[in-house]
């Protein structure tokens, strides 16, 4: 299934140097590096990537319209949720659409990013970074959380790569071939959000409201305050208690 696995020591980030290569790259390449002096998080921040991590970032270049891609991050998280399970035995939760969290904290994310325009994707980069046996940042501590203090031992990186690329390509054709029903099911089950009263910060400011659903289209259902339901694709969600 996976068609190139690159294997780096140190580089800035995995997703910005498979967003260079993906041109003179196969669909399904997968390139990983042990640790990134310059790793990118969602909106703009950065994101600690020492040694010790699972940092890695796929290409993807399927035949699909934009408005499909929200559904690629929720096949992600679907895919991380099943691997961590198989091999860790661990139920973690999933934080609409990105996270993955355990206790409240952060495990890991997913940073998925494209190059193409409105009417056609030309390929996909999806960043994955997981807290393994790396120490977390001094400035994250209460927020991030590592792998082994979640099982009380060091994890071997490569066996849980290979357990996690193989649920990727699992939900992954799942997703290619329309049967998205556990996709979903899997995100709304292991919801943080749902069912609780939330915040929605984007460039149009700070929201409250009340997270109802995932929709079939990725999304995340809202009722805000004034009855009305609303769609939200992105931004950053937070739950107003946590
Ligand atoms: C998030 O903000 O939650 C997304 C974090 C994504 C981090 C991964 S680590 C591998 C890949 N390379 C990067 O620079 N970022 C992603």
């Amino acid at each position: 299934f996976w068609q190139r696995v690159i294997v780096e020591k140190e580089v800035e980030s995995t997703n910005k140097l498979m967003k260079e290569l993906g041109n003179s790259l196969p669909d399904k390449s997968v390139l990983i590096a042990s640790r990134q002096w310059g790793g990118i998080g969602r909106l703009g921040r950065s994101w600690s990537s020492p040694e010790g991590g699972l940092w890695f970032s796929l290409l993807l270049k399927p035949q699909l319209p934009m408005e499909e891609l929200p559904l690629i991050t929720l096949t992600m998280a679907a895919a991380m949720w099943e691997g961590l399970y198989n091999h860790l035995g661990i139920e973690v939760k999933i934080k609409w659409p990105n996270d993955i969290i355990w206790d409240g904290k952060k495990l890991a994310g997913i940073l998925t990013g494209v190059k193409g325009d409105m009417d056609k994707v030309d390929y996909l980069i999806v960043g994955i970074g997981i807290n393994v046996n790396n120490p977390i940042h001094p400035e994250l501590k209460g927020i991030g959380l590592s792998l082994k203090d979640v099982v009380k031992k060091e994890v071997n990186l490569n066996y849980l790569l290979i357990e996690i690329l193989n649920c990727i390509q699992k939900y992954y054709q799942l997703f290619l071939t329309d049967k998205r029903e556990d996709i979903l099911i899997i995100n709304k089950e292991q919801s943080t959000l749902l069912g609780k009263r939330i915040i929605i910060s984007s460039f149009k400011g700070k929201e409250e409201g009340f997270a109802k659903d995932i929709g079939n289209d990725g999304s995340l259902i809202i009722e805000d305050d004034n009855k009305q339901i609303r769609k939200v694709f992105s931004g950053d969600v937070s739950l107003k208690e946590w």
